[in-house]
């Protein structure tokens, strides 16, 4: 039999199909990612990796097959609940979404506030603590637009850790990167991931980064996933 709750998998999809509007992008999906484990989510433009990703936060419905994150079951969360599952994640775009009229500091405590998290002392803790585990400590005034490419998606991965999330991600998060700050963002990550056991599931389709660290590759194909399993380090 086919366990579906085991507690060391911080996801867990059984026969998932995945549907953009009425297009069928994935169908029998079977994925589990362990706590604290990372993984490249690799396959071309147009294959489903942010269609996966989406599902896993809850932007799209199960329709069929069962998928459990961070101990949700997404196919009984209700709308209304969403924002708890969002809460237990950390989510990173290609795209820095920072709000642009406000600083960096301001930026997260938005974040925090709409989370329910409203003790003055509280916010200001956790903000220098995701401060200073992206070594940005010293930018918290500064507008976004103040800052470069790489240092604004460092703030988005800190707004990703406010939550202290058991589970990040990222959709091509150094996509809008040169190389030499893809692989700063990517030391990053894999920082975190070693450090706070933070599992890190990540699409890409930069295979530089891949190829000089190298984790666990699940590819997305032909409308399906196909895991590697394959476990370099
Ligand atoms: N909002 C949408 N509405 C309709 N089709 C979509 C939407 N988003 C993505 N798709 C389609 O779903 C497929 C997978 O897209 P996507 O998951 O974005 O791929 P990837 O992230 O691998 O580039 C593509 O054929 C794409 O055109
Ligand atoms: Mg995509």
């Amino acid at each position: 039999m086919t366990q579906i709750s085991n507690p060391e998998d911080i996801i867990q999809m059984k026969d998932v199909s995945l549907y953009q509007n009425d297009f069928q992008v994935l169908r029998d999906v079977n994925l589990k990612l362990k706590e604290g484990e990372f993984a490249y989510i690799i396959g071309k433009t147009g294959s489903g990796k942010s269609t996966l990703l989406k599902s896993l936060y809850g932007a799209l419905p199960i329709i069929s097959g069962d998928a459990h994150v961070a101990g949700f079951d997404l196919k009984k969360i209700k709308t209304s609940n969403l924002y708890t599952l969002r809460r237990s994640l950390g989510i990173v775009f290609q795209d820095f979404q920072l709000l642009t009229d406000r600083s960096v500091l301001k930026n997260l405590e938005f974040v925090l506030r709409a989370t329910g998290i409203t003790n003055k002392a509280d916010i200001s803790m956790r903000i220098s603590n995701v401060l200073t585990m992206v070594n940005m400590n010293d930018k918290g005034y500064k507008m976004p637009h103040q800052l470069s490419g790489g240092e604004q998606q460092r703030i988005v991965i800190a707004r990703a850790l406010l939550n202290r999330p058991k589970l990040i991600l990222a959709d091509e998060p150094t996509g809008n990167l040169d190389p030499d700050t893809s692989d700063e963002i990517m030391k990053l990550l894999i920082h975190i991931n070693k450090n706070h056991n933070t599992a890190i599931l990540m699409a890409t389709h930069n295979y530089q980064l891949i190829e000089r660290y190298p984790f666990r590759l699940i590819k997305v194909s032909g409308g399906k996933v196909i895991d590697e399993d394959t476990y370099f380090s």
